[in-house]
């Protein structure tokens, strides 16, 4: 009988969507990938997605310094398949990394001048039906996916819809902290003006702008470790789902 349990409680959970929206730097992805990784399932960031699609304007001349889209170029070359974005999983890791036309653009996607120009392509309504297709393509059958508009629109019969945010200050500081890391040059004013100006942009967009869906949980992480935002998570998969995280 234990077992019988067991087996449906599984097969569940390899189908179940969980859709994390919120402000850039509030550690979404960190919070997704951990998710995905205890419970098995494939992790999608959505965001990583509008970054290639930027990286490949960027690459093609199709972006101006003043962040102007040459969209009848771009739509062009989204419609006549010349943007291909598919995935690669790191050995190492087990997790999947994000390929522009062929090549692992992981890491290029992350630097300061796609952070600057993203939200500039983000908003254009045929961008956004190329990422969403290529989501529900990617998620229909299970997964945990972050973004802005996932919970209110990608997927909003998602099984579980979380929100989070935190303190700009304290988001900016964790972006600058990991692009330190990583060996890159940024101060804190710089990065802190970005992120005010993404939030800005996300929230007030046309088109599925970044709010929190009614029936999303909200999670403020400013002063949470990702240690306590899993014992969070597991309160609420078991209040849920009966799911023992
Ligand atoms: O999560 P991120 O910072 O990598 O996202 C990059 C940009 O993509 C962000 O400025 C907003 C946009 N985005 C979006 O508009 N909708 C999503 N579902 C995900 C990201």
């Amino acid at each position: 009988m234990a077992k019988f349990v067991d087996t449906i409680k599984r097969s569940t959970m390899s189908n179940i969507i969980i859709a994390i929206d919120g402000f850039s730097s509030t550690g979404k992805s960190s919070f997704a990938k951990l998710i995905a990784a205890r419970l098995g399932i494939l992790y999608l960031d959505s965001g990583a997605m509008y970054r290639a699609v930027t990286l490949y304007a960027a690459d093609h001349g199709l972006i101006s310094p003043d962040h102007v889209v040459n969209e009848p170029a771009l739509k062009a070359d989204l419609d006549g398949g010349k943007v291909a974005i598919s995935f690669v999983r790191d050995e190492a890791t087990g997790r999947h990394e994000i390929c522009l036309n062929g090549t692992n653009v992981e890491k290029r996607i992350r630097q300061l001048d796609i952070s600057n120009n993203v939200s500039h392509i983000a908003v254009i309504p045929f961008v956004r039906n190329f990422v969403d297709d290529l989501l529900h393509r990617y998620g229909a059958d299970g997964c945990v996916m972050d973004g802005r508009d996932i919970g209110t629109a990608v997927f909003p019969n998602a099984d579980l819809k979380l929100y989070m945010t935190a303190d700009p200050a304290i988001r900016a500081q964790r972006r600058l902290d990991e692009m330190l890391l990583k060996g890159e040059t940024a101060d804190f004013e710089a990065v802190y003006k970005n992120v005010l100006e993404r939030d800005y942009i996300d929230s007030h967009r046309a088109m599925n702008p970044l709010r929190k869906a009614d029936d999303a949980i909200e999670l403020d992480n400013s002063h949470m470790t990702i240690d306590e935002q899993m014992v969070w998570l597991g309160k609420v998969l078991k209040e849920r789902f009966d799911i023992d995280f």
